[in-house]
């Protein structure tokens, strides 16, 4: 699913940044632009990356 409307930003994409070795919000966000828009998605974001880094 989108999780940035702005940026066409999904899930699948946070998850793999971080399968690719992003280990922060600030690395996610600076690769795909996540949130660097309106900034609604930043709360979604934010908690997918943090799951998707616990579970690494
Ligand atoms: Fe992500 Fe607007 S929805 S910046």
């Amino acid at each position: 699913m989108y999780v940035c409307v702005c940026k066409g930003v999904t899930d699948h994409q946070i998850r793999r940044h971080v399968s690719d070795g992003a280990r922060s919000w600030r690395e996610v966000r600076e690769t795909t632009g996540c949130a660097t828009q309106c900034g609604k998605c930043a709360c979604v974001a934010k908690s997918v990356t943090r799951e998707a880094i616990k579970s690494e």
